[in-house]
């Protein structure tokens, strides 16, 4: 039998783990293999909780995040960092997913050192460098050099063939986004103790439609927050509607959200959820407010009306699909789209429909026969 392939899976991020912990799963259990994971930990806590329920245990942890980083701090230490793993590795292949500084940085590491690079969610395009900002830079990139693109979506595979990527090396392997989905919701089913942690917030807000919301986007720092903010306060003057935050740690998203929204009977200000209880926010929740990218593939799948705080999106299958909407950051137009949604059930009935256009769960399995090609 051939030696097994030596995979290095480099992540940093919370979306990131959640993103890669199948294909993490899947390349362990196969012989074809020898997997290796480093974790740039340019998150900490937010990556750890998604470590402890995936059972992953990283084997190089360089433990990059310090309150409030730089863009060019981080990514500097990042590349050398990634770099020193490499040269102790030396892997066949470096597997990164999706957009961030981490990602950015590990291609690049690996680049120049001439290992070839698997990039998991690849042909993401809003076609604006600053929307979202930096991530379309950091994927572009590490387009422009990927051994192996990873396509979630036709659309994506064919933003890749638009800048003349070789075909040969382009696959649409579904979004392992939905493969996380479906592994988390098989533990809860299996575990209900997992999601406890919300039973106070259901028996505080019994009989009140939920919203879920998110917001972290770095190109919304500053009035876009601050709109959101207010949006938040207007929707929460309705005395039938409960919001559930878990507020993202970054300290430019909760300074913001803390000093507008906190003290508001029906607006749960939480810390960050780990994933089976995010999921059981996404179960629960009537409809969600978000800027995130994982969100907008999630809610889709489990029929969850999205409301989207950005002027543009990479993830227009949601939108075609009709389950997800583009409200962008003024105030007026997400109360607006909010209450149309919790007040005209046909409205609502025409979003609340499962679509699966970001995959079927079998992505990781995908990726790896790739990666044993
Ligand atoms: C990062 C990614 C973004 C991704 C997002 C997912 C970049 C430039 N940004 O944004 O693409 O969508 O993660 O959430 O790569 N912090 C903590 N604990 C944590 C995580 C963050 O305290 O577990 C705080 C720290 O003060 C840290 C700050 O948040 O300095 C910013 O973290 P950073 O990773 O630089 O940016 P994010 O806004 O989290
Ligand atoms: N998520 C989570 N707990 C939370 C908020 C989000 O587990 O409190 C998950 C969510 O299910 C999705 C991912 O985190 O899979 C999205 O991450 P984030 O919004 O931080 O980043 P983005 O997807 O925008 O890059």
């Amino acid at each position: 039998m051939a030696e097994p392939r030596k995979i290095l899976t480099v992540f940093g991020t919370r979306p990131e783990a959640i993103k890669l912990f199948p294909l993490v799963h899947a390349l362990d259990a196969d012989p074809r293999f020898d997997s290796r994971v480093c974790v740039s930990a340019q998150h900490r806590g937010m990556l750890d909780q998604v470590l402890a329920i995936a059972d992953v245990v990283p084997h190089h942890d360089l433990d990059l995040m310090t309150p409030g980083q730089t863009l060019d701090a981080l990514t500097a230490r990042a590349l050398v960092e990634i770099g020193r793993v490499l040269d102790a590795e030396t892997p066949d292949w470096v597997v990164v997913q999706g957009d961030t500084t981490t990602v950015m940085a590990g291609a690049i590491a690996a680049y120049y050192r001439q290992i070839p690079v698997c990039h998991v969610e690849a042909g993401l395009r809003s076609g604006d460098i600053y929307h979202p900002w930096p991530e379309e830079v950091n994927r572009r990139v590490v387009g422009t050099f990927a051994a192996l693109h990873c396509a979630p979506t036709d659309t994506a595979r064919d933003a890749l063939l638009k800048e003349n990527t070789d075909p040969a090396t382009v696959h649409v392997t579904g979004n392992t986004v939905i493969d996380a989905l479906h592994w988390v919701s098989a533990k809860v089913e299996a575990e209900p103790g997992l999601v406890s942690g919300l039973a106070d917030l259901e028996t505080r807000f019994a009989g009140k439609r939920i919203i879920g919301m998110t917001s972290h986007r770095r190109e919304n720092f500053g009035d876009g927050m601050q709109n959101i903010a207010d949006a938040v306060k207007r929707i929460a003057s309705r005395g039938d509607i409960a919001v559930i935050f878990p507020v993202h740690l970054n300290p430019n998203v909760h300074a913001v959200m803390n000093e507008q929204l906190a003290g508001l009977d029906n607006v749960a200000l939480i810390e960050p959820l780990d994933y089976p209880h995010f999921a059981r926010l996404l179960n629960i929740a009537e409809l969600m407010l978000t800027d995130s990218g994982g969100v907008q593939e999630e809610a889709p799948a489990l029929g969850k009306p999205v409301l989207v705080m950005r002027e543009t999106t990479e993830r227009p299958e949601g939108v075609a699909a009709g389950t997800a909407k583009l409200v962008g950051t003024d105030a007026d137009t997400i109360v607006r789209e909010t209450e149309r949604l919790l007040d005209d059930p046909e409205a609502y009935s025409a979003m609340a429909r499962a679509h699966n256009p970001f995959g079927d769960g079998l992505s990781a399995q995908r990726i790896c026969d790739l990666l044993a090609r």
